[in-house]
């Protein structure tokens, strides 16, 4: 029986993805050969690693508007690196918000690159919240924010007018709802949530922010010189952009990202509501920051642990455990969850109230 998978990344991925991507390892484009076994420079995945670029800059409304998109290898955590690397120059300095772990991540190693000021952090509330009120100092190299906070189930809703090209960690939102994008001057997101599977990582960067650092990069970890190479420096892991180019092709099918944050926001509400309704859960973010994507909360009562656990278990329910540091449970609840697998969850949680 396929589960309903509420596993936070690598994730759900779009039932009709998985069969396409299937076929691509048998018979790819009716060539007789796998996707798995063709050049990369070949015609066939030329065309894939094109479509994916550009479809990635459409997506996001930023097409024509001096942006690049790339398929890079090393994860976000790469990512976090490579930022500094390509924006803080020699002896600048780089203003960060603290907003959970994978921002800390970030943080530490920028410090590796000049001068790290962390404007604001919630850390000594369990990054319940995302820290507001924050100053950014115009001197900065650029403002780096982290918008869904996985772990924890928090979510930029705002972001901060700045004169500072601002830089975002989209890791666990990206395609998922609408935003501005042409306020973003650096985004980066691992596939393995609402994209692909784990193996690539999106870079969308404005060009005209590169190569004013006066560093020399090396060329793996050069913007420029993949984007001059057109994603193409070296073998890009294939497989993960042909899965994430099906999934960008599934989300414009779908009618686009406006399309799906109107799926992904009456997800979430309905989850939220029973969090709030059934007097034996309680939400773990501050509601005015809860997240679309990753939904936390909590048993009241930890003696109900054990029975609410068979409930979703038996329900075909799986993943939902919470990261070791939040606790209770988290329901990431990414573009290709359906509703209705959601609406088992809300079962499972009322079903709870006539079991103890
Ligand atoms: C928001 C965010 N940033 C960064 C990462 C790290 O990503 P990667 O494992 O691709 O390096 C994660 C992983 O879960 C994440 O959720």
């Amino acid at each position: 029986m396929k589960k309903h998978n509420y596993s936070a990344g690598p994730s759900i991925l779009p039932q009709e993805v998985f069969e396409k991507a299937s076929k691509a390892i048998l018979n790819f484009n009716d060539s007789g050969l796998s996707i798995l076994e063709i050049s990369h420079r070949s015609k066939d995945f030329v065309a894939v690693m094109d479509e994916a670029r550009s479809l990635a800059l459409e997506l996001l409304g930023l097409e024509g508007k001096g942006y690049q998109a790339l398929f890079l290898q090393g994860g976000a955590s790469t990512a976090f690196l490579m930022a500094p690397y390509n924006l803080m120059k020699e002896n600048g300095k780089a203003a960060y918000l603290d907003s959970g772990t994978w921002a800390t991540a970030a943080i530490k190693e920028a410090k590796y690159f000049g001068e790290t000021v962390v404007v604001a952090s919630s850390k000594e509330e369990n990054y319940n919240h995302i820290p507001k009120g924050y100053t950014i100092p115009s001197d900065a190299d650029y403002f780096h924010c982290t918008s869904n906070n996985t772990i924890f189930g928090t979510q930029m809703k705002d972001f901060p007018a700045t004169n500072v090209p601002v830089v975002c960690d989209m890791s666990s939102d990206i395609f998922s709802r609408n935003l501005d994008f042409s306020k973003f001057d650096l985004i980066y997101a691992g596939a393995q949530k609402n994209m692909g599977p784990a193996g690539t990582t999106l870079v969308v960067v404005k060009e005209e922010i590169l190569e004013k650092t006066g560093r020399t990069i090396p060329s793996m970890l050069d913007y420029a010189k993949h984007i001059k190479a057109e994603s193409m420096y070296n073998t890009p892991p294939v497989f993960a952009v042909y899965v994430s180019l099906l999934t960008l092709q599934w989300i414009k099918a779908k009618g686009g990202v406006a399309a799906v944050q109107k799926l992904n926001d009456a997800k979430a509400e309905l989850l939220y509501a029973e969090i709030d309704r059934n007097p034996l859960f309680k939400g773990a973010a501050a509601v005015e920051d809860r997240s679309i994507m990753n939904v936390t909360f909590l048993l009241n009562n930890a003696d109900h642990t054990e029975t609410f656990d068979g409930l979703w278990k038996a329900a075909g329910i799986s993943g939902l455990p919470g990261h070791r540091s939040v606790g209770g449970y988290r329901a990431s609840i990414y573009n290709a969850m359906p509703i209705e697998s959601v609406q088992v969850l809300v079962d499972v949680m009322k079903a709870l109230e006539t079991k103890i």
